[in-house]
């Protein structure tokens, strides 16, 4: 049986997953496999939805947001014997290696298989939350702090021209990594995110103190899973549904509308809110996010030469190495106080 490897794409998608794909393709057809795709994450695992990727399937893909894989956030924890039929399908192939590319949920599933079965897989991490705590930043990251930075400089003359409080809503579930970095390059005048909630007392301080000083907008970015303060120190979520994914997730988007309404009523200043969503995830990767998600490709490749089952690709300051699965979805990285500290020092 020639050698096979099969790979797949699970979760949110992120620009860049396509840039993986080919390059672990492109690293070990030389070395005589043969890779295969699994078509929607762990879906295609449940349902044997594989496909060869050949040559011409993985060229003219770097570029290409999205992922030529599809992908699902389809959990096999929650179907009768899902990881089992999983480990059997990697067996039953014939597959030398699984590569899952994927965020903690996704990896989650690939570690427990590790765990359970010995099945020889590897991870590669993405997500635009950059909330994984195995590696120092994930990819597709980039890009969206790009498209969120590129919102809030656009913001910034429509909301002076008609002085305004404008809120720019940014994705990243538990983590305020994109608000974060997209805050400071855009140079927002308050940030909300989940880590250091803020009473709504101070916000609408600090948007009177620049108003009061001659300034004739407010630019607030707000993380979706953003919570505020309560005068007794407790926190309030507000969520856009209480419905979860098969992860266990709630579905978030929308907190900026509640705050918006929240600040009108209490500064009477008008408020407008942008809700980037989805966009942040879609289109081209940028130049970053491709080199970052071809070396980890070309990693995960060389990981496949040596065996490294249960491991991920991880990038430790400026290298890539790789990291036992289980610690890499041990706990979610969150936004550590001092960026927060800095963040906040900017504000004027
Ligand atoms: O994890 C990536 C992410 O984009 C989060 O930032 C967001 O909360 C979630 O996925 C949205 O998921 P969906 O695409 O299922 O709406």
């Amino acid at each position: 049986m020639p050698l096979r490897v099969g790979i797949l794409t699970g979760g949110g998608d992120c620009p860049g997953l396509n840039a993986v794909i080919r390059a672990v393709a492109r690293t070990l057809v030389p070395f005589g496999y043969r890779i295969l795709g699994f078509r929607n994450g762990w879906k295609g695992v449940l349902d044997r939805d594989v496909e060869p990727l050949s040559k011409d399937r993985i060229a003219g893909i770097l570029h290409v947001g999205g992922t030529i894989l599809g992908t699902s956030r389809t959990n096999p924890r929650k179907r009768d014997d899902g990881l089992d039929s999983c480990a059997k399908c990697i067996d039953g192939l014939g597959l030398k290696a699984l590569i899952a590319i994927g965020g903690e949920d996704t990896l989650g599933v690939a570690s427990e298989l590790f765990d359970q079965f010995k099945s020889p897989v590897i991870g590669v991490p993405k997500t635009i939350d950059n909330d994984l705590c195995g590696t120092d930043q994930t990819f597709g990251f980039d890009t969206a702090v790009q498209i969120a930075t590129e919102a809030i400089d656009r913001l910034h003359s429509t909301a002076e021209s008609h002085r305004r409080v404008m809120i720019v809503e940014v994705m990243g579930r538990n983590a305020g990594w994109i608000a974060l970095h997209a805050g400071v390059a855009g140079g927002a005048d308050y940030l909300l995110i989940p880590e250091f909630p803020e009473p709504l007392e101070d916000i609408c301080e600090s948007l009177r103190v620049r108003f009061e000083s001659g300034k004739r907008f407010s630019l607030v970015v707000v993380s979706e899973g953003a919570t505020l303060k309560t005068q007794r120190g407790q926190t309030g979520e507000v969520y856009m549904s209480q419905k979860t994914d098969e992860f266990g997730h709630k579905f978030l988007g929308g907190v900026s509308n509640t705050l918006s309404e929240q600040i009108i009523q209490k500064t009477g200043y008008e408020t407008r809110v942008t809700i980037l969503g989805h966009v942040q995830r879609g289109g081209t990767p940028t130049a970053f996010d491709r080199v970052l998600a071809t070396r980890y490709g070309y990693h995960a490749a060389q990981m496949v030469l040596q065996q490294k089952w249960g491991s991920m690709a991880s990038l430790q300051g400026t290298a890539i190495t790789d990291v036992p699965l289980k610690d890499a979805v041990a706990r979610t990285r969150t936004v550590p106080r001092e960026l927060y500290e800095m963040a906040k020092a900017l504000y004027g």
